[in-house]
C-alpha cells in the first residue's frame, strides 16, 4: 500500500524501547511523528535521535508524541541508546520500535528495495490527532534530517487547522501568514481582526495569530 497524505495512518502494535504499544491509543488525542532509521549503531541516526530527544520538550509544548523506528531488535536498541545518551549529551527519552521483522517498515512504505535492500530509508510522518497522515518526508540513508524544519511544519499545519491560514515561503514564527482562498473577505474582517493587506485578491498577508 502506498500512504498519501490525508490516508489514515496505519494502526499496529509493536515492542519499543518504552514497552509493547498500540500505535493510535498510544498517540491518543496528540498529533505524532513517526521516523524511521536505516540501522542501530550508525553514525547519522545517532545524531538524529539525540538531537530530537533534545527537541522533545518543543514537541511537547505542540502536544506531539514523538517515536523512533529502527530494523534492529529490543535487545540491541538499548545499547544503542546508551551510546546516544553519551555521544549526544542528552536523554533520549522518547521510544523507539523494534522492528526486526520489518512490519511496520512494510505498513508505512519505508523499505525502499531500489536504495537498500535491507534497511529503512529516513522517512518521517507527521500524524495528526484524528489520525490522518499530514506530512511525509523521505531522506537518502546518509543525509540526517532537520527536525528544526519539521517542528516549523507542525507549527506552520497547527496555524492552519486553529486560523484558516497558509504559511509562505521560508515562514518562521512571528512572520506574516497567508489567509487561506476559501475564506472571503466577508468573513476574514471577523476572524483577522488585525487586517490584511491585500497584494492580489489571492494573496492577502495578516499579521500571525495567536502571536
Ligand atoms: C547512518 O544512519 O548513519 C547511515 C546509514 C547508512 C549509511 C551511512 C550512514
Amino acid at each position: 500500500m502506498t500512504l498519501r497524505l490525508g490516508d489514515t495512518a496505519p494502526d499496529f502494535e509493536a515492542d519499543t524501547t518504552q514497552g509493547k504499544i498500540s500505535f493510535h491509543q498510544w498517540l491518543g488525542d496528540s498529533w505524532g511523528i513517526l521516523f524511521s532509521h536505516p540501522k542501530d549503531f550508525t553514525p547519522v541516526c545517532t545524531t538524529e535521535l539525540g538531537y530530537v530527544g533534545k527537541l522533545l520538550p518543543e514537541f511537547a509544548k505542540r502536544n506531539v508524541k514523538v517515536i523512533g523506528l529502527s530494523v534492529d531488535p529490543i535487545t540491541s536498541h538499548g545499547g544503542w541508546v546508551k551510546d546516544i545518551e553519551e555521544t549526544q549529551h542528552t536523554k533520549v527519552g522518547f521510544p523507539i520500535i523494534a522492528d526486526a521483522d520489518r512490519k511496520v517498515a512494510n505498513l508505512y512504505g519505508m523499505m525502499h528495495p531500489a536504495h537498500d535492500e535491507v534497511y529503512t530509508v529516513r522517512t518521517v510522518f507527521v500524524i495528526d490527532p484524528k489520525k490522518k497522515v499530514r506530512l511525509m518526508i523521505t531522506y537518502p540513508q546518509t543525509t540526517g534530517r532537520n527536525f528544526d524544519e519539521i517542528l516549523r511544519v507542525v507549527d506552520s499545519m497547527q496555524l492552519t487547522d486553529k486560523f484558516s491560514v497558509a504559511t509562505p515561503v521560508n515562514w518562521k514564527q512571528g512572520d506574516d501568514v497567508i489567509i487561506v482562498p476559501s475564506v472571503t473577505d466577508e468573513v476574514a474582517k471577523t476572524k483577522f481582526p488585525k487586517g490584511w493587506k491585500t497584494l492580489k485578491p489571492y494573496l492577502r498577508l495578516t499579521p500571525q495569530p495567536n502571536k
